[in-house]
């Protein structure tokens, strides 16, 4: 009873602050982020320290790279804090793998000490709270890495997961060191150098910090996209129409509400530019197969519905869309559906692949539940608006040119980042634009200012990846880390989008609720080439293609997301060559038992839920896995074996099942003596023999 307590809620039974009844049901269900998961990280260099929070205790620092953005390469040490939390009768090993030397402190006592793989004996860990430090110290030369994994009687080894973790979210290193991160990031995002020449500060372009180079929408032929009323709406002040857009207010110091007459000027030149191309009317019998499409697909994860109140705050922060009929001439927006990147490479919608027949359905569902409008304003003088688009520094963000605005960032470095841009409020920015900035967002600001900008000549895949999972909204659509996904948790208001447009469900049909992957083994799962074709879109593959749903591109960032990820669980980019030669190929008996062992009579029947290249599975609505003739070009080698030894350990709820006892023995005594991870391999090399 008690061990199948574990299989559906692995670590319900180890943390005090997941209720066990609730576990399996929290990807599905609402859960607040706990705000101190995780741990505290401390890189020192030469006497100097950084400290950022952390998921995992692991990290893959290459040869000849920083292992963060605020201190230089070299040799480095890395100390991570943290509490694990436990009940009383929990006992558990550890193990580090390492490149580099380690040392683990629990409760006080050195339980792992040295390099290339230490273990400890169980431990009983203390009922609450059991303070952990891990002190890394890198090679001389040469690539850096570590791994910190446990084992209990109940599980094989694993590393151990971001949920068992607890950190002083509030300590005041760990805030500066966020803090900034956070101003970095805002500095390249706000693209404050399009304005002030950064020369001698900031790296060429290409180089350092990769969201330094991110463009803005190129601003041509928009008179055949946007109405001249809400060009003049946007221009006038962003932010009212998008609460996060990364466009600055540059007109200020107008009344409230009122137009400025430059925001105007500039939209009554653009409409003059470029003629909307001819409007079929729209079918208003397409409206509810669009509305289930934005549910089905997944925009309502990122987008509120485009019928709600434009003024509602929304606690997800989702990106208001009532505004869209006003804004968009109706072909402009379906061709923009298909393409969201055209002209803005570094476009935070994603890439969607929507045949011709969804984006027409999208865009009928969009504009006929759209009800914001925009009043005209003040008649628009369209020379003037020529005239402005260059000396308002429009064209800075929007076309690349030099910067032009005095001062130099070298110079606003001078006085301290405190007026100007970063000033409190509108009387004191003068003619500067209005980021919309926050207190705490000015202060960090400052505070970067402080730090020389050096950081931003240099970058750590680790950081990008975490940078991007938040910029992209990746946990829009999938559970991370215990998290929900926003997806998730927005049921009763895509319930009345489905409902009148209803699936069709049945044999062999898809199955629209099984829930997405989560994100949180990705960095171990999935090769990294693989992985960024993915991300980008680019990959030909659905794994899962009874989903309704599918995943978006995100071609700006594929590759830094999944090189990031690799690094940050501890895994150089390639796996290294199994220690055997592994010239000799295997036995033919080997791979012939690994044949037997996917089959119903011999084997685990794996092939009742996984399709095998041609041939589909043979009762797929059970519990529908992906074809594994994918495994090859997917799934890295550790995790395969992590993964059939203890699905539920990875997912509690998946249906996927386990095989292995605790002794790691199957029911399948006569091959490999029942030796499940024996068996497994055999399996392995018969997959690798499939050349998809
Ligand atoms: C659209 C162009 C533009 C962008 C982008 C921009 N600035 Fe400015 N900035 C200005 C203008 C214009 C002024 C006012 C100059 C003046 O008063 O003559 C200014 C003033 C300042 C000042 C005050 C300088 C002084 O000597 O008084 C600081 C500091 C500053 N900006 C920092 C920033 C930072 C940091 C960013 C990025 C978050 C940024 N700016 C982005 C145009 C820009
Ligand atoms: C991962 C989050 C995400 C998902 C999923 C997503 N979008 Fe977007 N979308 C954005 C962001 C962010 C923007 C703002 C534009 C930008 O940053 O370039 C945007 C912009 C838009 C715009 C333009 C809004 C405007 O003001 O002109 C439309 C229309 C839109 N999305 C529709 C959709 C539809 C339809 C879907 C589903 C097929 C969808 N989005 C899915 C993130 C998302
Ligand atoms: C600091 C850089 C910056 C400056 C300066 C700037 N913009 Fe933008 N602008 C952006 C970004 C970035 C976006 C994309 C929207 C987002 O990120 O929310 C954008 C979006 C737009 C759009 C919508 C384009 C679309 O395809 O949806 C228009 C129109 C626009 N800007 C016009 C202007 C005009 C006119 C000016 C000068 C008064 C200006 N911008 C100044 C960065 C800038
Ligand atoms: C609109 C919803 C949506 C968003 C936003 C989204 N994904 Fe996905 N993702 C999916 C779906 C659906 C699948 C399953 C596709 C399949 O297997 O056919 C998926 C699958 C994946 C996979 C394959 C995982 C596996 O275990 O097989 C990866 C990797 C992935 N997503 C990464 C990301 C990253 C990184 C982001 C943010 C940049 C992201 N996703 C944003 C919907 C989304
Ligand atoms: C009862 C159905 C079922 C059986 C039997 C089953 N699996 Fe699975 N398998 C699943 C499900 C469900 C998943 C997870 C799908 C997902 O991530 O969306 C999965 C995932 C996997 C994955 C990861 C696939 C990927 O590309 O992400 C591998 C590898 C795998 N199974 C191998 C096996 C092998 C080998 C066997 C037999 C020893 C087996 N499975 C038996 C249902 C099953």
């Amino acid at each position: 009873m008690k061990l199948a307590a574990r299989l559906l809620a692995p670590l319900a039974c180890l943390l005090p602050f997941t209720l066990p009844a609730q576990e399996s049901a929290d990807r599905k269900m609402m859960r607040k982020p706990e705000p101190k998961q995780g741990v505290t990280l401390t890189f020192s260099v030469g006497g100097k320290t950084d400290t950022r929070a952390a998921r995992l205790v692991a990290l893959e620092v290459p040869a000849g790279q920083s292992a963060t953005p605020f201190l230089p390469a070299g040799p480095f040490t890395a100390r991570w804090d943290a509490s694990i939390l436990s009940d009383l009768r929990a006992e558990f090993s550890f193990a580090a793998d390492v490149r580099g030397t380690v040392k683990v402190k629990l409760n006080g006592a050195v339980i792992l000490e040295g390099s290339a793989r230490v273990e400890s004996p169980p431990i009983k860990l203390q009922k609450g709270a059991n303070p952990i430090t891990v002190e890394f110290t890198s090679p001389a030369k040469g690539e850096a890495m570590l791994r910190l994994l446990w084992s209990s009687k109940e599980f094989p080894w694993e590393p151990v997961p971001p949920t068992a973790f607890q950190h002083d979210a509030s300590a005041g290193a760990l805030l500066a060191g966020e803090g900034l991160r956070a101003a970095r990031l805002h500095f390249a995002q706000l693209r404050c150098t399009a304005c002030h020449d950064g020369a001698g500060l900031v790296p060429a372009k290409g180089e350092g910090m990769p969201e330094l180079a991110q463009d803005a929408p190129v601003l041509g032929e928009l008179g055949s996209k946007f109405h001249e009323a809400w060009l003049a709406a946007w221009i006038n002040d962003p932010h009212a129409i998008r609460p996060h857009t990364l466009m600055p207010r540059v007109f200020t110091g107008g009344k409230p509400g009122e137009i400025d007459q430059r925001a105007a000027d500039l939209a009554a030149y653009f409409v003059a530019q470029g003629k909307p191309a001819e409007a079929k009317p729209l079918d208003p019998a397409l409206l509810p197969q669009g509305g289930a499409l934005f549910a089905n697909l997944g925009c309502i994860a990122c987008h509120t519905r485009p019928d709600a109140e434009a003024a509602a705050k929304d606690e997800h922060n989702r990106i208001p869309l009532a505004h869209v009929r006003a804004k968009w001439h109706a072909p402009a927006l379906t061709a923009y559906l298909k393409d969201p990147a055209q002209g803005f490479a570094w476009s935070r919608m994603p890439h969607f692949r929507l045949s011709d027949d969804e984006a027409a359905k999208l865009t009928a569902y969009l504009f006929l539940s759209a009800k914001r409008e925009f009043p005209a304003g003040p008649k628009g003088d369209a020379t003037r608006g020529a005239q402005l688009l260059v000396s308002a520094g429009c064209l800075n963000c929007h076309a690349g040119l030099p910067p032009t605005t005095a001062p130099t960032l070298a110079a606003t470095l001078q006085t301290g980042w405190l007026k100007g841009c970063l000033a409190p409020d509108a009387t004191a920015r003068g003619k500067a634009p209005d980021f919309a900035l926050t207190a705490t967002q000015r202060e960090a600001l400052a505070a970067f200012a402080t730090t020389g900008l050096g950081s931003l000549k240099q970058d750590a895949p680790a950081e990008f990846a975490e940078r991007q999972i938040t910029a992209q909204r990746c946990i829009a659509c999938h559970a991370r880390d215990g998290h929900a996904s926003v997806w998730s948790q927005v049921e009763s208001e895509m319930e009345p989008l489905k409902a009148a447009a209803p699936l069709e469900e049945g044999e062999g049909h898809p199955i629209a609720t099984t829930a997405l992957p989560a994100l949180t083994w990705l960095g171990e799962k999935l090769h990294p080439e693989y992985m960024a074709k993915f991300i980008a879109g680019q990959e030909k593959t659905k794994p899962r293609p009874w989903l309704v749903a599918r995943m978006p591109g995100f071609p700006a960032v594929s590759t830094g997301l999944a090189h990031g990820l690799a690094h940050s669980h501890g895994f150089p980019l390639t796996d290294p060559a199994p220690a055997a030669a592994p010239a000799a190929a295997p036995a033919a008996a080997k791979l012939q038992a690994g044949e037997t062992l996917l089959t119903e009579n011999g084997g685990f029947n794996c092939r009742q839920c996984h399709g095998l290249g041609d041939r589909a599975a043979t009762a797929v609505f059970e519990a529908p896995g992906p074809n594994l003739d994918l495994t090859r070009i997917r799934i890295r080698p550790h995790y395969y074996h992590r993964w059939l030894l203890f699905p539920q350990r990875i997912d509690p709820d998946t249906k996927m099942p386990r095989f292995a006892d605790d002794t790691g023995k199957t029911a399948l005594t006569d091959l490999f003596g029942g030796k499940a991870s024996e068996q497994y391999d055999a399996i392995w090399q018969y997959l690798q023999t499939f050349k998809k």
